[in-house]
């Protein structure tokens, strides 16, 4: 084993889709496969961290030595992160669904010959990423990404702002990396822009882990 410079800290890290239900059998999602999420949880528990890992529905394997919390809706997600607070460190990387249905049918809805289909009406779902950036338990770090097709940096730059989050790391998912095993990121700090090279998700967690426990002070060793 290596170094574990997060042995003591507990960090918080959101991955996969959400499911956001329209009857008992349909819901809306996206095409997150949880892969970046589930890396960065294990990578983190790889240098000594207790992690907790909320996840939407993946197919992804539980990362080693991580606690995964299974929800389905943004508001499952926000639940499950609000009670896993206190964390030293937040890393956002789930792709929750923006809206939800602002109903949920009880049953499931019928195709009727000869009418028109149902309208979906959509309600804003919580941004738990802003959420926890302003929250009173506030973890000392906290991460978002920014998954954008194009005008990437810039539009990180002020997403950064508008969540009130530490780093936002910028993905450009305009090719294949939703689902694929590369990822190229931009790491927007206030210290400015880092370009990353194109690197497998892994290694891009494993970094990511590295600046997240150079970030968080060491604990003193008792
Ligand atoms: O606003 P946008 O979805 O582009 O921001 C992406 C970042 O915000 C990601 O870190 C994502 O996990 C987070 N987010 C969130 N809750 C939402 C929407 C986005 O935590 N409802």
């Amino acid at each position: 084993a290596g170094p574990r410079p997060l042995a003591g800290r507990h960090v918080l890290v959101t991955s996969g889709p959400t499911h956001e239900p329209i009857d008992p059998v349909r819901y809306i999602a996206n095409r997150s496969s949880g892969k970046q999420g589930h890396a960065i949880a294990g990578a983190l528990a790889a240098l000594g961290a207790r992690v907790t890992l909320v996840s939407g529905p993946v197919t992804q394997p539980d990362p080693v030595g991580v606690t995964v919390v299974r929800i389905e809706s943004a508001r499952e997600m926000l639940a499950a992160c609000e009670a896993a607070l206190p964390a030293d460190a937040a890393i956002c990387a789930a792709a929750v669904a923006d809206w939800r249905t602002a109903r949920e049918a009880g049953q499931k809805l019928k195709k009727i010959p000869g009418e028109a289909p149902p309208p979906l009406e959509l309600a804003l779902n919580p941004d738990i990423l802003a959420t926890l950036s302003t929250h009173a338990m506030r973890p000392g770090l906290v991460v978002g990404f920014a998954a954008e097709t194009e005008n990437v940096v810039p539009n990180a730059i002020a997403k950064r702002a508008r969540k009130g989050c530490d780093w936002i790391v910028a993905n450009d998912v305009s090719g294949d990396v939703m689902g694929g095993a590369e990822n190229a990121v931009h790491l927007v700090t206030a210290a400015g822009v880092e370009d990353w090279p194109r690197l497998p998700k892994e290694e891009v967690a494993r970094r990511l882990a590295a600046r997240v426990a150079e970030a968080l002070e060491p604990l003193a060793a008792t």
